[in-house]
């Protein structure tokens, strides 16, 4: 007899698969690294967040590796018990300072940043306005905040304004008692930038709190990799920025950067800052080495932009509708699902690993392949995987 489980789950699964959305893992033998080994066979990797190629560089293995041996793997409380270790307090000062935020609280992952501060911030009484191509994460804190949310067309100032400035709906109150804007910094499927002095004179205008996540954009944009403030050379520590340690940054956790008075009412009101572990000293570790390496080694953010400004130039040589990036998230816009999940099988049986990102990550029609060129790959790397760009796309019929 089928389990309760196999009956009641099974139909959503073969639906998914009906549907060309059903997902399943690729695995990876070895580090994260320029080229690896997936089934046996060596691919170049053109689809992971490590942009800078930290996560081998050795002085953040290294900083891993004392770390462990000085305080052990983990935590093993959360930070308001007994997990409250001084490495958790230099990171939140080093991340604090490298924002230029007065004050940075962390939390296990980018995804719990990004749900501990909406849900905290905003509930019933107030008002989210949300980009419409924002973060999952984003999204994901907007539905548990039980706040009104309003979603503004991607990148659009003008509406953003109209949104804001409606009065409230269905409710005795006819005012809100918070306003909060939030837009991904660099946005994580097509690679533009928020247009962030306008969100910022919006939100002066209509008294508004703004988040940007900067997830994309930490480690990477700005003249010294602080992220999309320094990309438009504002200062404002006002703005509460989110991101992770586990994109350009090669390790893993979440923060939060902004006024004193932020990350006192987070440490008190964001249920995965109280209710989970604190993150494993080895990792903040690597992620304060990590923020070392980006101020010691602005050659590295260099090379980063070189590969990306190489891999560009032959793919629009090529053809290919790179929409508006504007940085090192490249997205080759295939439209149809099965196409591009054709094409991203194709490439990989060629040696390269760039897989298909298709609905509901991305609006249906606009499936993709999400290359990310990192700063370790050689020029040799983006060729070849420009050559099998070529021949695979043309012998699809996409170029
Ligand atoms: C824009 C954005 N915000 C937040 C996250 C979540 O970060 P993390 O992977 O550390 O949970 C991601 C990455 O997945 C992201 O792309």
């Amino acid at each position: 007899m089928r389990s309760l489980l196999n009956r009641t789950l099974r139909p959503d699964i073969d639906g998914l698969k009906k549907s060309g959305t059903y997902r399943t893992l690729k695995t990876i033998a070895g580090p994260v690294d320029t080229t690896v080994f997936i089934d046996g066979k060596e691919v170049i990797l053109l689809s992971s967040n490590n942009y800078l190629g930290l996560t081998n560089h050795p002085r953040l293995k290294e900083a891993a590796t004392f770390a462990v041996r000085d305080y052990g793997t983990g935590a093993c409380a959360s930070r308001l018990i007994a997990g409250n270790l001084a490495i958790h307090e230099d990171l939140e000062k080093r991340i604090a300072s490298f924002k230029g935020s007065r004050a940075a609280v962390v939390f296990s992952t980018g995804y719990m940043a990004n749900i501990g501060l909406i849900t905290s911030l905003a509930g019933e009484d107030d008002l989210i306005v949300s980009d419409e191509l924002n973060h999952a994460s984003i999204v994901d804190g907007c539905m548990l905040s039980k706040a009104e949310v309003k979603v503004y067309p991607h990148k659009n100032v003008e509406e953003l304004k109209r949104l804001l400035s409606q009065g409230r709906s269905a409710s005795a109150q006819a005012t809100y008692r918070r306003r909060v804007i939030v837009t991904d910094g660099v946005f994580s499927m097509d690679g533009d930038i928020a247009p962030l002095p306008e969100i910022l004179e919006v939100a002066e205008e209509h008294h508004s709190i703004v988040i940007v996540d900067d997830a994309h954009a930490t480690g990477v944009l700005g003249e010294n990799g602080k992220g999309t403030l320094e990309h438009f050379g504002l200062e404002n520590e006002n703005i509460i920025q989110i991101g992770t340690f586990s994109k350009a940054l090669g390790s893993l956790g979440g923060y939060v950067a902004g006024p004193d008075v932020i990350v006192e009412y987070l440490k008190n009101k964001a249920r995965g800052f109280i209710y989970s572990t604190a993150l494993p000293p080895s990792v903040c570790a690597a992620s304060i080495a990590a923020l070392d390496t980006v101020e010691k080694e602005p050659w590295i953010r260099g090379r980063l932009w070189e590969n990306v400004a190489r891999f560009k130039r032959g793919l629009t040589a090529l053809g290919y509708d790179i929409r508006a990036t504007q940085t090192q998230i490249i997205p080759i816009v295939i439209g149809d699902t099965s196409l591009t999940m054709e094409f991203a099988e194709a490439i990989f049986e060629e040696g390269i690993y760039a897989p298909g990102i298709r609905p509901p990550t991305v609006p249906e029609g606009k499936s993709r392949i999400r290359a990310t060129p990192m700063a370790s790959h050689t020029d040799e790397q983006i060729d070849k995987a420009l050559a099998v760009f070529e021949s695979e796309g043309k012998r699809l019929g996409i170029i």
